[in-house]
């Protein structure tokens, strides 16, 4: 698989937003006071005209370039770097109007009106061409600035269009796949309810009762965005060979398979708005954050990957918008540095004055100037990602254990009905998360990875909820177990295949019950208040454990039983079991268990299969990036309490003051501290100051 590494060129962490100029046009002092801001916050680099397809062309074929012409200049002459979008994120007004069919069409069979965004047909070829039209321009004219580090192609692109053009491409899509009716109906079960199609033209693109169709559209509508970014990065590619392209992910989004995306990438980038500071819960929010960044990780190949979009304070679009608290800020931006960022780009660098996202956090507020709390921490996160130069470019250490991230299980899941639904929806991603977690808390260094990965640089492969396992990825994992690797599968694993057509001979399939020694007869799911006992001696220092929402009733076909339930008619059924597997060892986990019983499982595992771990409290983290001169570490408290660790003879800064610690220390909440570099700068963030300067009403232009 091609891994996708090409960065930008730069020998430091990249540090700036989404800047929106062409919401300013004729506001000379606006523009002037960005750059001097941005310098200011120690801003390294923009991503400029994502929404901007009107400014730059107003009329078909009519170019008003001399805004980014001179933006660019600005840039270059600041020794600023842009991240250049062409803007297909949102379709110009006149181009929508003059073609109505490039706008979506939703399930109902309804066009959407013009207007919105991210929101264009990808299979329309009026939109294709005229994305290509403008990419050619925006290419020729600027593809070999100075000032051009990174084509930010699109942005988030996602969603789906049911009109005439993607149903009949959809058909042909099946073909391909499928080549007759005859196998498509096989593939499909359609017998079932009458279903069976007798002419292509029958096939829909939306039946909630038909789970084989669902997967294929899913497949097929994510081909079609796949197919759009290259048409979208033809031009890019012809004519700005030298600058890497992106496109801005959005972490486990359902309908985009990133796998399949980033073979188009040069490199990885992605959006994430991380809500830690939960009174309950900061750490298992934090811990959720590390699993989208080693997702991201996995995506680059294991290397360095863009953090393309956060907020430096807070977003508009939760129903509760909560300020960041002091620290909560640093630690999110230095946590995806940990985790192999080689950028930190916000959303957004200055508040809009009108519009939905006016009161979205920015850089610079509708007051203007510098003087303000957000721009003060920002310009302190700057000089700190400043200091952090030496990790750019620095692999982050590989895992010796890894989790396989498949969206095509996610979408088999999500389209059976049955298997009891998630609170939001997703099993499939709630269980890859719970045993990430699990994993972490008990020590163990984990990778993301895909199904289709080089799974022998692992010593333990984890594949939860694998419920869609194709025979040759179920091969595929077995061999690696025979040849000594550790294979832990979980509930829901091998019912169907790729067709999400059930396998037969008995779940875990295709030919698993050997690999795994045991039969998942069948599966009770419980009522949401219910709790199943599970009894068995690796839970004892847990204080037992039990069971929610999921519970297999399994058999043992030569298995050794770790773990069996303890209530319900089917109490003493085994639910953990571990086998030999030629030179390897499986376990099986059949139940969904309490988060302290699934930590408690991978503290055996890490001891049986003597796998290397590092265990600190809970909710503190330790993690590194291994230069040249050797590493640089972060020890993070995600936790909104203190906590006490002891940091023996290791010299360790906290940020939050410029202290060396050393010895028996107190983690601060959410504190943040650095091995290996000195950071330029100390802390107090502004937030801990109780007297904030007061603010004074600025003139929005700063001299030149
Ligand atoms: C997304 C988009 C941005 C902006 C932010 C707001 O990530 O890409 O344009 O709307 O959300 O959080
Ligand atoms: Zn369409």
């Amino acid at each position: 698989m091609n891994r996708p590494s090409r960065l930008p060129s730069c020998e430091r962490v990249l540090y700036g937003a989404d800047y929106n100029p062409d919401q300013w046009l004729g506001e000379d002092a606006v523009l002037r006071e960005d750059i001097a801001l941005m310098r200011k916050a120690g801003v390294t680099s923009a991503s400029i005209g994502i929404f901007a397809w009107t400014a730059l062309e107003p009329s078909p074929g009519v170019y008003t370039f001399q805004w980014l012409d001179e933006t660019m200049e600005r840039f270059a002459k600041a020794g600023l770097s842009v991240f250049l979008a062409p803007p297909s994120a949102s379709k110009p007004m006149w181009l929508s109007e003059l073609h109505p069919e490039i706008r979506r069409v939703g399930r109902d069979g309804r066009r959407e009106p013009s207007g919105g965004r991210h929101n264009h047909c990808p299979t329309s070829p009026v939109y294709r061409a005229a994305v290509a039209r403008i990419n050619r321009e925006l290419a020729a004219r600027y593809g070999k600035h100075p000032a051009l580090a990174l084509w930010h192609v699109g942005n988030e692109l996602n969603g789906e269009c049911h009109c005439d053009l993607c149903i009949n491409a959809f058909r042909d899509w099946l073909k391909r796949r499928h080549g007759s009716l005859a196998d498509l109906n096989r593939a499909w079960w359609t017998s079932f309810w009458n279903h069976t199609f007798t002419d292509w033209s029958q096939i829909p693109s939306h039946d909630p009762s038909n789970d084989g169709l669902t997967m294929d559209w899913l497949r097929f509508v994510n081909d079609q965005h796949v197919s759009f970014l290259e048409n979208e990065m033809a031009p890019l590619r012809e004519l700005s060979p030298g600058v890497p392209r992106t496109t801005n992910f959005m972490g486990t989004n359902r309908g985009t398979n990133y796998w399949q995306w980033s073979r188009s990438l040069d490199c990885i980038s992605n959006d994430i708005y991380p809500l830690h500071d939960d009174r309950a819960d900061s750490w298992r929010k934090a811990l959720g954050s590390d699993f989208i960044h080693s997702l991201m990780r996995g995506l680059a190949g294991g290397g360095p990957w863009l953090l393309m979009e956060c907020s430096p304070s807070a977003v508009n679009w939760h129903k509760i918008n909560k300020l960041k608290r002091p620290g909560v800020h640093l630690q999110e931006v230095l946590q995806a540095v940990a985790n192999g960022a080689d950028a930190i780009h916000y959303f957004q660098w200055r508040k809009g004055l009108g519009g939905h996202e006016k009161f979205h956090g920015a850089v610079i507020d509708h007051a203007g100037g510098s003087d303000s709390r957000v721009f003060r921490e920002c310009a302190e996160v700057g000089r700190v990602l400043q200091t952090l130069a030496p990790v750019a470019g620095l692999a982050p250490e590989r895992a010796p254990v890894a989790i396989v991230y498949d969206w095509e299980a996610r979408w088999a899941l999500d389209a059976s009905a049955g298997p009891k639904k998630a609170a939001d929806g997703d099993r499939y991603t709630e269980t890859c998360l719970e045993h990430f977690r699990a994993l972490r808390c008990a020590g163990l260094e984990v990778d993301l990875i895909s199904a289709d990965a080089d799974f022998s640089a692992y010593r333990v492969v984890v594949t939860p909820a694998l419920y869609a396992l194709p025979a040759t990825t179920a091969r595929r994992l077995s061999a690696f177990a025979a040849a000594g690797g550790g294979w832990v599968a979980t509930y829901l694993t091998g019912y169907v295949d790729e067709h999400n057509r059930c396998w037969r001979g008995g779940f875990p399939g295709p030919e698993l019950r050997a690999v795994f020694g045991l039969w998942n007869e069948e599966v009770d799911y419980l009522f949401d208040d219910e709790k199943v006992r599970v009894e068995g001696a690796l839970f004892d220092s847990a204080g037992g454990t039990f069971a929610t929402d999921i519970v297999e009733r399994l058999h043992a076909e030569g298995a050794e039983t770790l773990a069996t339930v303890a209530s319900e008619f089917y109490a003493g059924s085994p639910v953990l079991l571990r086998n030999n597997w030629e030179l390897g060892d499986t376990f099986y986990l059949g139940a969904r268990l309490a988060e302290e019983g699934c930590i408690a499982f991978y503290e055996y595992l890490a001891g049986e299969l003597d796998l290397p771990r590092l265990v600190l409290p809970r909710g503190v983290v330790r993690k590194s990036r291994v230069g040249a001169d050797g590493p640089i570490e972060f020890l993070f408290n995600y936790t909104r309490e203190e906590v006490a660790v002891d940091l023996g003879e290791e010299r360790f800064h906290r940020l939050a003051d410029g202290q060396t610690c050393r010895g028996k220390t107190t983690l601060r909440p959410y504190d943040s501290l650095l091995k290996g570099v000195l950071p330029a700068c100390v802390f107090p963030l502004a937030p801990h100051d109780p007297h904030p300067t007061r603010h004074e009403p600025q003139a929005s232009a700063l001299p030149r």
